[in-house]
Order: C-alpha cells, then structure tokens, then sequence
C-alpha cells in the first residue's frame, strides 16, 4: 500500500504540471465517430435550397479554410504542439469547434484546406442538427453530445421530410446550444471566450432574447422547397466579419463642457459611448485578436488638425487601454521558433487613443494573441451590452489656435486583427483593415 501511494506520489510530481485544469470538456469525444456518419452539406442542398446558400457564404462554413484560421491552427497552435508537446493535445481542440466532425473522426490534425477532404465542411449542416444536448451544467470546450443519424433536431413539431426524420428540440432555440462552441476555457481554466457567460450575465438573457434572435432572424421564406411558407430561422450567422452588423453597434455622442472659450482656455470634451446593439460585450469572441479604439481630433477655422489624447481614469491596468509604443506578443517566438523574439508593436494604432479590450497573457506575464497559452487576463475595459461609457478628452487650447469655430470629431474605430500581428504573420489585408464603426462630431468658438 505504501509503496503505491508513493509510486502515486512520484508519477504526480514527475508529471508535467503546466495545467492547473483537465483536458477540454468536449476532449473525450475525439475519435468516437467516422465521417460517414455524417452527411454532406451538399446532401441537404438539394431540398435546403436557400439555407444552404445562406450557410456557405457565412463564418460558419469558413470556419476550418479562412486563411487566419489556417495560419492560426498550422503556424501556431500545431506548430507550439510541435515545439512542446504539452500543447499537442490542446492544438487537437481546435478542430473540436472549428471542424468537428474531423475532430469526432479523430482526424487531427486535418489535412490542409488545400486538400480539399471532408474537414473543409466546417461548422456544417449535419454536426449542427445532430447536437441535441451538451455534457456537465456549464456550456463549453465543445461539450456538445452528437448523435448522427436519420433524426435531424429542428425547431418544429411534426414535419415530415422525405430524406430524414424530424425531431422538435427546444434546446436549439436556446442560447446554451451556442455556448458549446462559444465559450473557451483556456488549458489554465481561464475563460478566453465567453460571449454566452456574457449574454447570461447581461439584460438580454433575463428578457429571454437568446442568440439566434440576432444571428439567426426569422423572415417568411421556405425552410425546404417543397415546403409550405412559413418564418424560417435565417442561417448568414452575421457577426463581426459582417460591416452591416458591426456599424453603429456603439452608439456615440459628444460635447464640450464649454461653447464659448477664450483662446488660452481649457476645453473637456466628453464622448459618449452606448452598447445599443450587441448582446454581449463588444468586442466578444476572439477578444484577443479584436482592437477597437477611439480617435479624437480638433480642426481649427484654418484647418489645421489636433490629436487629442484620452484623460487616464486611473484604474488598474490602464495602460493595456490607451494606445502605445509597447511591445507584446514575444511568445509568438515559441511556434515561430524565434529565439528571444523582440515581440511586435501592440497595438499599431496612434499614441493615447483609447482601448476597449482585454488583454490576455501567457504564464510568464507577457501580452498574447494565443489563447490557449493564456494563464491569466487583464482588466476587462469592453463594452458591455447597453452598458455606457464616457471618455474624456481636456485639451489646453494652444497658443496659436486660430480663432473661429474648432470642430472636434470622434472616431470608433476596429480592427478584427491587430495590425503588427496580421503584417507579421502574413495574414490578408482584410483581417486587418480599419472598419469605421462610428462617428461623431461637435464644436466650440474661440474668441480673443
Ligand atoms: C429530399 C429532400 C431533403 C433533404 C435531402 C434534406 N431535407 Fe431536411 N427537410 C426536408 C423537408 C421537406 C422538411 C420539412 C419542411 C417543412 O415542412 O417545413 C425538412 C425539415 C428539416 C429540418 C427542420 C426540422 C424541424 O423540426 O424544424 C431540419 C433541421 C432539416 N430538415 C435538416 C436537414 C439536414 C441537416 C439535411 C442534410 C443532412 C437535410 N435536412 C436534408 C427535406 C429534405
Ligand atoms: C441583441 C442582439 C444580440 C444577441 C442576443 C447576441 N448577439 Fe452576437 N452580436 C450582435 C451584434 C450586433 C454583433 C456585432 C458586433 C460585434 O462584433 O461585437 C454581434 C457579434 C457577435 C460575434 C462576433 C464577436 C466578435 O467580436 O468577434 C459572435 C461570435 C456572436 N455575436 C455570437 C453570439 C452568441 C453566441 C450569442 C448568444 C450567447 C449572441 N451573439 C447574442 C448582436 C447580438
Ligand atoms: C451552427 C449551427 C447550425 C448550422 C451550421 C446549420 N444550422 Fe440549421 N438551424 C440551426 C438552429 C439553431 C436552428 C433553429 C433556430 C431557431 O429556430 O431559433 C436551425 C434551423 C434550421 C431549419 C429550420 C428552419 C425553420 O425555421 O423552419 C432547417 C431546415 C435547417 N436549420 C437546415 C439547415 C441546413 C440545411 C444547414 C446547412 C446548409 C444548416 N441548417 C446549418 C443551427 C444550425
Ligand atoms: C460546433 C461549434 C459551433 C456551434 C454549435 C455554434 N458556433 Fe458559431 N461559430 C463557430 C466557429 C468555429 C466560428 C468561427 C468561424 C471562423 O471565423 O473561423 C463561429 C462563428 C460564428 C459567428 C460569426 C462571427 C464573426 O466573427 O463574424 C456567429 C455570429 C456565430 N458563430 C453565432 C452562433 C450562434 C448564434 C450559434 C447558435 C445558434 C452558434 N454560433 C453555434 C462554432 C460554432
Ligand atoms: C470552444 C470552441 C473553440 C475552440 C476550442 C477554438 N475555437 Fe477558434 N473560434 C471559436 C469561435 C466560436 C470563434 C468565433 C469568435 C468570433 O467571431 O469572435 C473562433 C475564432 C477563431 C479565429 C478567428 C477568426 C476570426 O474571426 O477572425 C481563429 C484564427 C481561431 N478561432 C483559431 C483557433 C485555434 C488555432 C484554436 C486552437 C488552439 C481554436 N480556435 C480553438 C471557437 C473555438
């Protein structure tokens, strides 16, 4: 007995004890299933005309073959696997919610997107309409339970399919469904996704406005077409990758303390920001590649332009917020097999704009893009759903301002990638291009 336990003992304390967390939720699932379990999308175009088309136009469908998404999962997640075998494991999770029936097949890693194999499917019809509930209280780590087959689970009652049958589920009109896929722990036990912890928490889920009233909106249409019409659930799953979602999805407002200045006065300018739209907090999802930043400038009567940067509040960790010359992300090393990689500029943006994110870091403390190498996180400055925040902007009028009318415009700018982090990585320009979510503006007079 003795000489087991401390044989129990020694292997615990040989171990590698990076993790303070069991394997993902979803972990056990990985090669229970074959792929010809599972159809085809193209089997259920015939019939699904229009959802289909629906369907592979959206993130869903690109979810394993987007071009970040293969640089993310080959240049890094596998490639930190290969580097330090503590993170294989964690690297096979990926495909988990980016292309599960590879990951049920126990196809890890899939062959590339170029090879064109059944992985390509991504999030698809099939896996989506068999998920019909998730293991344990919490939904995450792709903790769904799948049960292929002729049932596949819907909204309605009782329709009939010539090709298979049909089964009501309640649970696929509920947020939790979602959550399997949109909520991350990180190896650490660190929630480095959260979007559905982050609807339950907010006004939404009290209201009983799940997530498919915003991404999956009924219209009348045919759900088949050999259907009556009827409000059929829309599948574009429109989110950030979407310009019409993401504009105006913060609400702003701005305006000074005074109208009227004397030329060496000092203005505060105070900009108002409203989360009218989003369900969860924006930015929600991949919070660690998304930047979005407000741009605040001042144009005098002879045009000439002022930056203005945001007054510090003072909260801990601040300095993750306002735009600097810092560099992070030195473990991209690690995969990249840099040794004493410098690390990139942060953020790309300009010098003492103001942040909403929440930066994550790996075990040594420093800033990460690799959510599975995060151990712990950093203030939380996003914007919470119909939560408001106000920044404010004092500016010491200078010396030689002209005198007239100064107009102050604010702009709220994003990012879906950090840009230093797009440039070094080789990812496309439009991971990284500047979208406008809004834009505002206001004005003074200055007299002598
Ligand atoms: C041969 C035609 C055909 C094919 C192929 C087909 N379906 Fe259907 N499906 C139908 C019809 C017809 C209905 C009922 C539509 C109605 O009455 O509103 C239906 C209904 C559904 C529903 C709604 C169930 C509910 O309870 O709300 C789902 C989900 C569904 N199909 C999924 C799929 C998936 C996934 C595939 C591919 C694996 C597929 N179907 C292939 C014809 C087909
Ligand atoms: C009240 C409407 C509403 C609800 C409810 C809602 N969303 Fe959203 N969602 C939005 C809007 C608007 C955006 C675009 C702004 C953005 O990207 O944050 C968005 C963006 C997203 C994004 C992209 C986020 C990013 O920053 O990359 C994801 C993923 C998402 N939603 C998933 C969900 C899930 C999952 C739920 C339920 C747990 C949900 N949404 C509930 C409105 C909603
Ligand atoms: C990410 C998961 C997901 C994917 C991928 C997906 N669906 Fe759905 N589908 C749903 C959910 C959730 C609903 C029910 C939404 C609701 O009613 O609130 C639904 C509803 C439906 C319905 C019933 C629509 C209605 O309102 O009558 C049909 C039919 C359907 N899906 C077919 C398909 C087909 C075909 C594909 C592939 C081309 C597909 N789905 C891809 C999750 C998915
Ligand atoms: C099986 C896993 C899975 C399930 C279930 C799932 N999603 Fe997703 N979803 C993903 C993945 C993976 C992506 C990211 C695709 C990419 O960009 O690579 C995604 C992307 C999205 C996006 C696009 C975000 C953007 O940046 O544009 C929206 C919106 C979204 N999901 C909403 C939902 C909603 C609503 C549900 C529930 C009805 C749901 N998802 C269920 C895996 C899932
Ligand atoms: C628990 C499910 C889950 C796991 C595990 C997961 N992802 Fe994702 N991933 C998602 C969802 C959902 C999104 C979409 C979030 C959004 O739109 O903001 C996403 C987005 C992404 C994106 C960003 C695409 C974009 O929207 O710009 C990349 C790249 C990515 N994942 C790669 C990975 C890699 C690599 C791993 C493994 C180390 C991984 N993911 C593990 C669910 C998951």
């Amino acid at each position: 007995m003795r000489t087991l336990i401390i044989g129990i003992m020694a292997i615990v304390l040989l171990a590698p004890v990076a993790f303070t967390q069991e394997l993902p939720a979803g972990e056990e699932a990985m090669g229970s299933k074959e792929y010809d379990q599972y159809e085809k999308p193209e089997a259920c175009k015939s019939c699904h005309v229009d959802i289909y088309q629906q369907w592979i136009q959206s993130m869903m469908a690109q979810a394993y073959t987007h071009h970040w998404d293969e640089i993310e999962y080959f240049d890094l997640a596998v490639a930190h696997g290969k580097v330090d075998e503590d993170y294989w494991e964690v690297s096979h999770g990926c495909n988990g919610c980016h292309t599960p029936i590879a990951f049920l097949a126990g196809d890890v890693p899939p062959p590339r997107p170029g090879e064109n194999s059944r992985a390509n499917e991504g999030v698809s019809c099939d896996i989506c309409h068999t998920i019909n509930s998730f293991r344990g209280d919490v939904p995450f780590n792709f903790n769904y339970v799948s049960e292929p087959g002729r049932v596949k689970y819907g909204p309605k009652p009782g329709l009939v399919s010539p090709h298979h049958e049909t089964r009501e589920s309640d649970f696929m009109k509920q947020a939790e469904y979602c959550g399997d896929c949109h909520n991350e722990k990180s190896p650490f036990g660190v929630w480095v996704k959260s979007t559905h912890l982050e609807w339950k928490e907010g006004p939404y889920a009290e209201e009983g406005v799940p997530c498919q009233e915003c991404h999956m909106p009924k219209a009348m249409g045919k759900n088949a077409k050999m259907a009556e019409e009827s409000m059929v659930a829309q599948h574009l799953f429109h989110g950030a990758h979407s310009p019409s979602k993401l504009r105006g999805v913060i609400e702003l407002r701005m305006h000074p303390d005074l109208r009227e200045v004397e030329y060496d006065e000092v203005v505060a300018i105070k900009v108002q920001l409203v989360n009218a739209k989003a369900g969860h907090k924006v930015p929600s999802g991949s919070v660690e590649d998304r930047i979005m930043w407000l741009h605040v400038t001042a144009t005098d009567a002879e045009g000439k332009e002022y930056h203005l940067p945001v007054d510090k509040k003072g909260f801990e960790g601040e300095e993750y917020t306002i735009g600097a010359d810092a560099l992070a992300y030195q473990d991209l090393g690690i995969p990249k097999q840099i040794p004493d990689f410098e690390g990139l500029q942060r953020d790309g943006i300009p010098i003492g704009d103001r942040i909403f994110r929440m930066p994550y870091f790996d075990p040594e403390g420093r800033m990460t893009m690799m959510q599975w190498y995060t151990k712990s996180l950093g203030v939380d400055y996003r914007i919470g759903p119909r939560e408001t925040k106000i920044e404010t902007f004092t500016w010491q009028l200078p010396d030689d301002i002209a005198i007239g009318k100064v107009t102050f415009k604010a702009v709220l700018n994003y990012q879906l990638l950090v840009k230093p982090v797009a440039d070094f990585l080789g990812v496309p320009e439009e991971e990284s291009e500047i979208f406008v979510i809004n834009e505002t503006s206001t004005w003074i007079e200055v007299y002598e």
